[in-house]
């Protein structure tokens, strides 16, 4: 499973580009808000950091404004990839911009038909949001399910981006599913690593090296 970073925090970014932990970055309106820079300059700036696509977000929602800022956020860099909302206009700039040969990440994705809809024009990824479900208590994770097992019938060629993923558990999970990527915050990334007997066993390991006064180097 691919990991994309749900951020536009640059240093976050870096560090984690650092450990080999991002193939890609999604960012949203409300991302860009939080970092509270502009969004052209912010998506260049990760662009130049990360190979993988990189998510940048249209903000219009009707057809002729949103295909003209899909348009130029595709001239940002080679690797951008636009997101569009899972609207009639969002699938129809979709399929042009894709068939233009830029890739594109339809997003708010909630059902396994809206899926569908955005394999059929072209996407290169949809966004099932997990936690936004899990939010109003319905299972995100079926989602995922649904949406892995109708792909997969069909050989549709869209990558699965699980998004809204809120925890390590979400990570997992997704990667049992079979989604092809994961986009998390930097937080939920750095917590996957995190366990009780690794901490303990450390400790351990440590006192006991001092005490036999092991040396190295
Ligand atoms: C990513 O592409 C989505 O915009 C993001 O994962 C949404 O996450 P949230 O539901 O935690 O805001």
């Amino acid at each position: 499973m691919k990991f994309f970073v749900d951020t536009a925090d640059i240093d976050a970014i870096r560090e984690l580009a650092e450990l080999g932990m991002v193939d890609g970055v999604t960012t949203n309106p409300s991302l860009i808000l939080k970092s509270g820079r502009d969004i052209l300059e912010t998506t260049k700036e990760i662009c130049d950091l990360v190979e993988g696509p990189v998510s940048a977000e249209v903000v219009a929602i009707e057809f002729d404004q949103m295909l003209k800022e899909g348009k130029h956020l595709a001239t940002i860099a080679p690797n951008v990839c636009v997101k569009v909302p899972l609207t009639w206009a969002g699938l129809r700039v979709c399929k042009i911009l894709s068939q233009e040969g830029t890739k594109v990440n339809v997003t708010l994705c909630f059902s396994a038909n809206q899926a569908i809809l955005a394999a059929k024009a072209g996407a290169s990824f949809i966004s099932p949001f997990i936690g936004r479900l899990d939010d109003i208590n319905v299972d995100g994770m079926d989602l995922i399910r649904d949406i892995r097992e109708i792909y997969d019938n069909y050989d549709f060629e869209t990558e699965i981006l699980a998004a809204s993923i809120r925890s390590a558990n979400h990570m997992k999970d997704a990667a049992l599913i079979g989604a092809d990527v994961a986009t998390a915050p930097p937080k939920v990334i750095h917590d996957m690593i995190k366990h009780p007997l690794t901490q303990s066993g450390l400790d351990q390991f440590v006192k006991d090296a001092s005490e036999a006064k092991i040396k190295i180097v």
